[in-house]
């Protein structure tokens, strides 16, 4: 029995998670994996009611799961920040999830809005406990005209070190040739000194894996000129966060992208890369695939490859077929989207019992 914890969130979150799980039981009835769903409330309506954002108690919880899958947190009435610290970021940093893995792969070529270009498939290993989100900082002379605000971003040895590491294992065990460190140390030279300086030691012990180096402004450039020379991208939190958002877009956009917060020594969560879209949410045509390829990285995680591709391949199928949500210039709604993905799950799954 897998033991999942749920939590779908707000917003589009909860419409999407709901594909995603369609997908997981659909896999139960195909195979002989077992999961135990178990759902928790946390979210804006939890916390308007409640005054709660993630008790420690939930955290505690969490430990004992094999995963944890999430929808999105956000909502317009509540301040910026109370929930995305108070439950995202406690959850990627109580739970110590130091990578942020986020491909970004083009599964057909009609979905790039980029000339020309057929194959993109890199993968972003976001550091994903440190940096700009430390949460250091304050105020001085808070509401004066001389305000100053203070957001510190902090770099340690160990956290470097074990997100390079990371990737470079990573590039390694999945055969890929090259790892592309992304940063700023032509400005931030005391930080990012120690990402470049981290990044050579290491990669002096993987001769057989090539590196390569940009800073981010050229990436955001180069992402979009040449974004078929990248493989395996590792970078400070921050410029993940932003670079990843760049990144979906070149592949089809938000509704597409997936990511794992990791913590090989403990429980990981899974979750799609973007928000809860207030803007979409309750309509019912928010793209679940985010969410469906999401479920695949979680059961990769989990060691069920051959069940993690069959899901993915069902997603490319369903988007050859055109069978997809508006952002992707289809009719379909969000729940539709689910159910043909289901359908060719199937149709996959017998085809390969049958070879
Ligand atoms: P967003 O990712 O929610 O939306 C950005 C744009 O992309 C919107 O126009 C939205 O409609 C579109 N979009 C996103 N996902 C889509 C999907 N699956 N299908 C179709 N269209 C999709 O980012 P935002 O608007 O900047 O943030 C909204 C809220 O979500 C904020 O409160 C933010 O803090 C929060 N947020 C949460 C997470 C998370 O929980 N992991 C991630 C990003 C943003
Ligand atoms: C993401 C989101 C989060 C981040 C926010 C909501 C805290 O943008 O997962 O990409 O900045 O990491
Ligand atoms: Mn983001």
């Amino acid at each position: 029995m897998i033991k999942i914890a749920v939590i779908p969130g707000d917003g589009i979150g909860k419409e999407v998670v709901a594909e995603g799980l369609k997908v997981l039981r659909k896999i139960e009835e195909l195979s002989n994996v077992k999961f135990d769903f178990q759902e928790y409330p946390f979210g804006a309506e939890h916390y308007l009611k409640t005054g709660e954002t993630l008790p420690d108690w939930a955290l505690e919880e969490f430990r004992h799961f094999d995963a944890i899958y999430f929808g999105a947190i956000g909502d317009p009435r509540v301040k910026p920040g109370i929930l995305e610290h108070g439950i995202l970021l406690k959850l990627r940093f109580s739970l110590d999830l130091y990578v942020n893995l986020r491909p970004v792969k083009l599964y057909h070529p009609k979905l790039t809005p980029l000339k020309g270009k057929e194959k993109i498939d890199m993968v972003f290993i976001r550091e994903n406990t440190e940096g700009l989100y430390a949460g250091a900082g304050g105020f001085l002379r808070k509401g004066t005209p001389h305000e100053v605000a203070i957001q510190e971003m902090i770099n340690t040895r160990f956290g470097v070190e074990r997100t390079i590491r990371f990737a470079f294992e990573y590039a390694k065990t999945k055969g890929r040739k090259k790892v592309t460190l992304v940063d700023k140390a032509n400005v931030l030279t005391y930080a990012h000194d120690l990402w470049q300086r981290v990044f050579k030691e290491v990669a002096s012990e993987y001769q057989e894996i090539e590196t390569d180096h940009y800073y981010v402004d050229a990436m955001a450039m180069k992402m979009i000129r040449s974004p078929e020379i990248f493989e395996v991208v590792v970078t400070p939190n921050m410029f993940g966060d932003i670079l990843t958002d760049l990144g979906a877009e070149i592949v089809g956009g938000l509704g597409l992208a997936a990511s794992g917060n990791i913590n090989p020594r403990g429980v990981s969560m899974f979750e799609p890369v973007h928000g809860s879209a207030p803007d979409i949410a309750g309509k019912g045509i928010a793209n679940p695939l985010a969410a469906i390829l999401t479920a695949a990285l979680m059961l990769e995680h989990l060691g069920l490859d051959r069940e993690a591709s069959l899901v993915e391949k069902a997603v490319a199928k369903t988007i050859e077929e055109n069978k997809v949500t508006p952002d992707l210039g289809g009719e379909l709604k969000t729940s539709e989207v689910g159910n043909e993905v289901v359908k060719n799950l199937e149709v996959l799954w017998d085809e390969g019992e049958e070879s």
